[in-house]
């Protein structure tokens, strides 16, 4: 059973029944019933201090690259629309959790800034990866970020820098009803002609190494500690295993591929049958790397 909203929350833009597919790289997914886009940082706060005042469960969508969706989601679901904006000072660079993440990476490289070249070939927002603290090639967002703003679960404005303990490998303290409104990076001057060989050099190994013309959610497990699960899969033999259109790719094993028609029930089968496989001959549990949205027909669920 869906409770009403109450009035203040549906003040804030919002778009019923979309699917999402249309919201998520990997293309999965049932319907998100209430998709809430708010376009300034004050609609954002009504939407989550509205929520918070009911007790109403709600969850953070970014730019759906690391999320696999299996089925509906009756909860209201939070997409920030606000506008794409990057201000440099200095020689730092602050961005709206909105922005493109690789198109903030690409303008720091144009503008002769150093330091995200490792984020030019990883899709999705720039909230999204602040959130997961989003990293390639042995670098990662905490090392260059410098203050970021952000609600709290109340729905307060905190704007900070990073402190110990809130950022690790592909984790944040971001979750349970915080979102991150904008972060501002510390960068270096550098050669611009040196940074774009830099990422031409990121994006080419990026490109030969992954399944990136395949609809896909980015590496699907964590790589457990000093191993690597592309590998762990791959040894175990399941490149290639494929349930309807959902596979295992054969490119990078940490990938799982759409190839079109693929549903949520396939990916979840396909999800548990590479965790079953490595478990049973590497004795390694894998855990996912991507977010999991299961089926919510109740909207009781409190995840973020
Ligand atoms: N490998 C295999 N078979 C495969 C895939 C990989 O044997 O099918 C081996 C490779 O040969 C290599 C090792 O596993 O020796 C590691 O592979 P790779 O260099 O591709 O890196 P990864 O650990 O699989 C990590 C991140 C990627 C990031 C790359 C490049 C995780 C879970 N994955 O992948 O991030 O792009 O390094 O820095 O941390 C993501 O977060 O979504 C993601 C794709």
């Amino acid at each position: 059973m869906t409770r009403p909203l109450p009035d203040a929350l549906l003040q804030v833009p919002h778009r019923r029944d979309v699917p999402f597919s249309k919201l998520t790289t990997l293309g999965v997914g049932g319907l998100c019933h209430w998709l809430f886009e708010p376009t300034t940082e004050a609609e954002a706060q009504t939407f989550v201090r509205a929520c918070a005042q009911e007790g109403l469960p709600w969850r953070v969508l970014g730019g759906g690259s690391n999320l696999v969706v299996l089925g509906d989601v009756t909860t209201p679901v939070l997409r920030l629309a606000l506008p794409k904006t990057v201000q440099r000072e200095g020689n730092t660079l602050c961005a709206t959790a909105s922005h493109g993440h690789i198109a903030l990476a690409e303008a720091a490289a144009t503008i002769g800034l150093s330091g995200l070249e490792f984020a030019s070939g990883i899709p999705g927002s720039l909230g999204g990866a602040i959130r997961m603290n989003a990293g390639a090639y042995g670098r990662e967002w905490v090392e260059v970020l410098a203050r970021y703003r952000f609600l709290t679960p109340e729905g307060d404005l905190v704007e900070k820098a990073p402190e110990p303990g809130e950022f690790r490998y592909r984790w944040s303290f971001l979750t349970g009803g915080r979102v991150i409104l904008s972060a501002t990076a510390a960068l270096a001057e550098g050669d611009p002609a040196g940074i774009r060989a830099r990422v031409a050099e990121f994006r080419g190994k990026r490109g030969t190494s992954q399944p990136l013309s395949k609809r896909n959610a980015g590496c699907i497990f964590k790589n457990p500690p000093g191993q690597s699960a592309g590998r762990l899969i791959d040894q175990a033999g399941l490149k290639g295993l494929r349930i309807g259109d959902a596979e295992v790719s054969p490119e990078h094993a940490n990938f799982l591929v759409n190839h079109g028609k693929a549903t949520a029930a396939e990916f979840a089968e396909l999800m548990a049958r590479v965790q079953a496989a490595v478990a049973e001959r590497w004795g390694v549990a894998l855990e996912p790397e991507v977010e999991i949205w299961r089926d919510d027909p109740d909207g009781s669920s409190s995840g973020h």
